[in-house]
């Protein structure tokens, strides 16, 4: 049976991780957090009292609990620091403790440098991606010292991740478009906008653990879904201003929070039965096919 630590465990993401843990593995899971006795915290544990384990900790804590567990998923919060310089210490001391430690299998959870590909920085991304530069500087050196077991290169991973899909639904949610309609608006330019299903996160994290040896403690980048920018018509002209046709718009909100492509673009969901888009297992990702770009 595995010892898991999951860093973030209550949070969006950490806690669709414990969970696929718990339904899949008979692993105990560790969560550390501020308010154990919150009512996230309070319900994440319930769903496997015998299993899971809340822990009252910051992040300076957490030391001790590495070194109680054989495997960790790690995904710090940006927002908790506030601070790009202070995640990236704070994903360093995690694993610093953890090669000290002797963990078995480390899975950083990362972003995509926007500094590096853009040019511009953003910080709660910069932040995870310093980390994973981080270590692969280190299995550089491992490398070049001919260490045959080196920690960072054996027995740790890098998940990057995306902005999930349910930010559309929880964050950025979809108002009215003055037209019958509703519409996500991101100020996405000519960019396009990689999302990624919590679900399939968990998916990934949990078969990275679980096929370790096959992975070679080789990384890993996933979205499910990439969003295209907006594309405008031109304004109507007088004789066309007669209300659109009924099946050029979405009919239903059912269907419009879960479509990400609708998000961002000026189509418009005809279809009022969602298709799956490609997904590992879970295919929780959902779009309309009226409104998938080909
Ligand atoms: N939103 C996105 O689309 C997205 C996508 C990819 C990555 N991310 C990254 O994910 C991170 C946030 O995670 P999330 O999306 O799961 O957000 P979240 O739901 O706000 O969860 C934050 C987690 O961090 C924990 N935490 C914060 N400070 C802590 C502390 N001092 N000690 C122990 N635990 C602490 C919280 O625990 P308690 O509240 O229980 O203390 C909670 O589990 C950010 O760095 C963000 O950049 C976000």
């Amino acid at each position: 049976m595995n010892h898991v630590l999951v860093v973030g465990g209550t949070g969006a993401m950490g806690r669709h991780v414990v969970q696929r843990l718990l339904a899949t593995t008979d692993a105990t899971v560790t969560v550390p957090t501020r308010r154990p006795e919150s009512a996230h915290a309070a319900a994440l544990a319930a769903t496997a009292p015998d299993r899971v384990r809340l822990v009252r900790s910051a992040p300076a804590t957490l030391e001790a609990l590495i070194g109680q567990v054989d495997r960790v998923f790690a995904n710090t919060d940006f927002f908790a620091t506030g601070s790009a310089v202070g995640e990236y210490r704070q994903g360093l001391h995690l694993l610093a403790a953890a090669e000290r430690a002797g963990v078995e299998r480390f899975i950083w959870s990362s972003l995509d440098s926007a500094v590096s590909l853009t040019g511009r920085p953003v910080p709660h991304f910069d932040s995870k991606a310093a980390v994973a530069a981080h270590i692969g500087l280190v299995r550089s050196e491992e490398m070049l010292r001919k260490e045959t077991d080196g920690w960072y290169t054996d027995h740790v991973s890098i998940l990057t991740t995306a902005p999930y899909f349910e930010n559309l639904r929880d964050r950025l949610t979809p108002r009215p478009d003055g037209q019958g309609g509703l519409a996500f608006k991101l100020p996405l330019g000519a960019a396009h906008y990689p999302l990624v299903a919590l679900d399939d996160i968990a998916w990934f994290t949990c078969h990275m653990f679980d096929n370790w040896q096959s992975w070679g403690a080789r990384d890993l980048a996933v979205i499910g879904k990439t969003a295209s920018p907006a594309t405008r018509s031109p304004p109507p002209s007088p004789r066309s201003r007669a209300p659109p046709a009924p099946t050029s718009r979405c009919r239903t909100t059912n269907c419009a929070p879960q479509c990400p492509t609708s998000a961002t673009t000026t189509q418009r969901c005809s279809s009022s039965s969602p298709t799956v888009i490609s997904a590992p297992e879970t295919g929780t990702s959902t779009s309309c096919a009226a409104c998938t770009p080909p």
